[in-house]
């Protein structure tokens, strides 16, 4: 067992959690991650991950046969660690501000265990909260759950994340940045001591602020990535109207000027996702509350919706009613690589087929048990991409999977009773697909 001054504690083993609970073990730093779901736990234990995320299992494996995390449902074994790391979830609360039901608990739990710990504990917020939370209702339930002071025997920092669903242990071991928002230098310095034993002689660049900047820097982040993809949506759709023009040209072009920058310039069906929506609907809540209407916001999110409808108009376009048709939708989840549906545009798309008549056989390689939650029996799932095409009318294709750019035409020829195509990802070259009636967000048909 490690130095106890190496030390971490990790409340809430989700998807957060459990990434930088694996990759703080991987480091050599003793790590307790804590949950209070026992199963999740006992999962844990074993070294399996209870959700999907490349190199995930193979480093928690790793990890828990190495001693260096252990698991449990116990929250006072956080006193026997230097640092308290809490990534419970913050979901949306029915006006999109974010519900701090599981972060209140959690501090609240934490704060009675650490009551009895001799000595200083540093807590790190990395929960995504609004500007405020953690000086406010964090600082308040922990000084009153404690009966101990932050800024004297307790240590406050707010420390968000920018893991992406896909590359999270990539992220977490070669972040851009680091955002360490503290009240006090003693904090800080014991947070950016951890990180920089976590990255040895290459630290990443380290931002040092107060608390309510870290926090504004997360939504400010994903405002930001979210806008960008808006922005290129809508690029899209004006280039879509014009003959011989491809979007794909336009998103290279400006993103060749470093001020632009070429990534989040795909043009799709709009983004997904745990966090964009959430995050954009807290932060205009959250500024409406303190007297700023942000409207450029507003349109993001307005933009993105619309970009579901938009698909399904394409398809409309080339079926004329959708009633009574099969349409076969390749892709649940909200981009390739993940089992996660949560805010999928294909969700949005289905639920609008639906609404028009149309009869839905979807496909995805991961996703289907988390599409079933939501849709039940109201759809068909397929087996495999062909077992979706077979007899349909038309074809969406949602998610960008690399088994689905192999398709080629002759597939969606072989297969479907009609090869009418909506590429809402963009995936096939618009010229191989020239004998199909074949449309694609973006790509402006015949030409100029
Ligand atoms: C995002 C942020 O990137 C991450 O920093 C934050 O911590 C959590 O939210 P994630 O939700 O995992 O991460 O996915 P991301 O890869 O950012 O994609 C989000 C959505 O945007 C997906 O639906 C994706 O398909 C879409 N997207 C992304 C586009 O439509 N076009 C792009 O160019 C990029």
């Amino acid at each position: 067992m490690n130095r106890k001054s190496d030390s971490v504690s990790i409340v809430g083993m989700g998807y957060v959690g459990l990434c930088t609970a694996a990759t703080f073990a991987s480091r050599g730093i003793r790590t307790v991650g804590i949950d209070i779901d026992d199963e999740r736990v006992q999962q844990i234990r074993k070294g399996k991950a209870p959700l999907h995320e490349p190199q995930l299992d193979t480093m928690l494996r790793k990890a828990v046969k190495s001693n260096l995390l252990e698991a449990t449902t116990d929250i006072s074994q956080a006193i026997d660690t230097t640092t308290t790391f809490l990534t419970v979830g913050t979901p949306s609360g029915a006006d999109g501000s974010i519900d701090l039901r599981y972060l209140k608990t959690a501090v609240a739990d934490l704060g009675k265990a650490l009551s009895k710990k001799p000595g200083f504990h540093l807590v790190v917020v990395k929960s995504t909260v609004v500007p405020g939370t953690t000086n406010s209702v964090v600082k308040h339930s922990l000084e009153e759950s404690s009966g101990k002071n932050v800024g004297a025997e307790l240590g406050l920092c707010a420390n968000p994340e920018f893991l992406k669903e896909g590359t999270a242990i990539n992220d977490a071991l070669h972040p851009d940045k680091i955002v360490i928002g503290s009240n006090d230098r003693k904090s800080a310095n014991q947070l950016t001591k951890l990180y920089r034993r976590f990255y040895g002689s290459k630290p990443p660049p380290v931002i040092t602020t107060n608390p309510e900047s870290a926090e504004l820097v997360k939504y400010a982040s994903n405002a930001f990535l979210a806008t960008k993809i808006s922005f290129i949506n809508t690029i899209a759709n004006i280039a879509q109207q014009i003959p011989g023009v491809d979007v794909g040209t336009i998103a290279e072009a400006i993103g060749l000027d470093p001020r632009i920058g070429s990534l989040f310039l795909k043009a799709g069906p709009g983004y997904g996702g745990s966090c964009f929506h959430k995050d954009l609907l807290a932060l205009i809540n959250y500024s409406k509350q303190k007297g700023y209407n942000p409207v450029l916001f507003r349109a993001t999110e307005d933009t993105n919706e619309k970009q579901a409808i938009r698909v399904v108009s394409m398809a409309e376009k080339l079926l004329g009613s959708l009633s009574d048709k099969r349409v076969a939708v390749l892709g649940l989840a909200f981009k390739k690589d993940t089992d996660d549906t949560r805010e999928a545009a294909s969700l949005r798309v289905i639920e609008s087929l639906k609404k028009k008549g149309a009869h839905v056989v979807a496909y995805d390689p991961m996703a289907i048990p988390n599409a079933k939650k939501v849709f039940s029996e109201q759809i068909d799932y397929a087996e495999n991409s062909h077992a979706a095409l077979k007899g349909a009318d038309c074809c969406i294709i949602m998610t960008e999977w690399d088994q689905f750019r192999k398709l080629k035409a002759k597939d969606f020829q072989g297969y479907m009773k009609t090869p009418n195509i909506v590429d809402a990802r963009r995936i096939y070259d618009p010229h191989a697909f020239s004998d199909l009636s074949y449309v694609a967000i973006g790509v402006g048909r015949g030409r100029a």
